[in-house]
């Protein structure tokens, strides 16, 4: 759980709009909206619609609430549907879907905008000499691509799981 670093991070940077792909619970839905000014609007897709309906219980209970857009479905279908300038980006679905939600997010989101994603350093995993299993190898291959990408210029926060902040030039 990284939410309080993200929470510190959207207060740092002032989005307007904020994208975030994987809800769960809603809880870094609520520590991101943190960051947004009055006229600011979060989206946050799930795929699954039980954990969809219990981050819109909570968004409800929340003041923060009205001001957060939840959509469920695949992030895959649903984010070149939205008509939105991105200034923060939180990737923390399927690691497998990194790289996709990378670059489809890349050409929405402003220059000068952030893209930050979760657990990429996958419990140490992709440190090793032989990376092994499924997400580890998704991760190790999304860090890889970001990396090399000179469209972006991007810092490895050490922090729990390791966030990658990642800059649109
Ligand atoms: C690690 S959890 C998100 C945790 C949440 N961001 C937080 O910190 O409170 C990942 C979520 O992504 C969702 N997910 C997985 N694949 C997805 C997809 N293709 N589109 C949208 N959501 C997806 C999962 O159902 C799961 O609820």
């Amino acid at each position: 759980m990284i939410s309080v670093h993200v929470q510190q991070l959207s207060c740092m940077l002032r989005p307007r709009r904020i994208l975030e792909i994987g809800t769960f619970t809603g809880f870094s839905a609520l520590c991101l909206a943190e960051g947004l000014p009055e006229d600011g609007r979060l989206y946050t897709l799930e795929l699954r619609p039980d954990d969809a309906a219990t981050a819109a219980g909570y968004f409800a209970r929340s003041p923060l609430g009205s001001q957060i857009t939840l959509l469920t479905g695949d992030a895959r279908t649903i984010v070149p549907t939205l008509p939105e300038s991105w200034d923060l980006v939180f990737i923390d679905a399927d690691k497998t879907g990194y790289v996709d939600y990378y670059e489809m997010v890349l050409p929405q989101l402003r220059s000068g905008g952030f893209i930050l994603a979760d657990n990429v350093l996958f419990h140490g995993e992709v440190l090793a000499d032989e990376v092994k299993g499924k997400n580890a190898k998704a991760i190790a291959a999304f860090n890889a691509h970001v990396m090399q990408d000179e469209r972006t210029e991007k810092v490895l926060l050490t922090v729990r799981d390791g966030l990658l902040l990642i800059r649109k030039r």
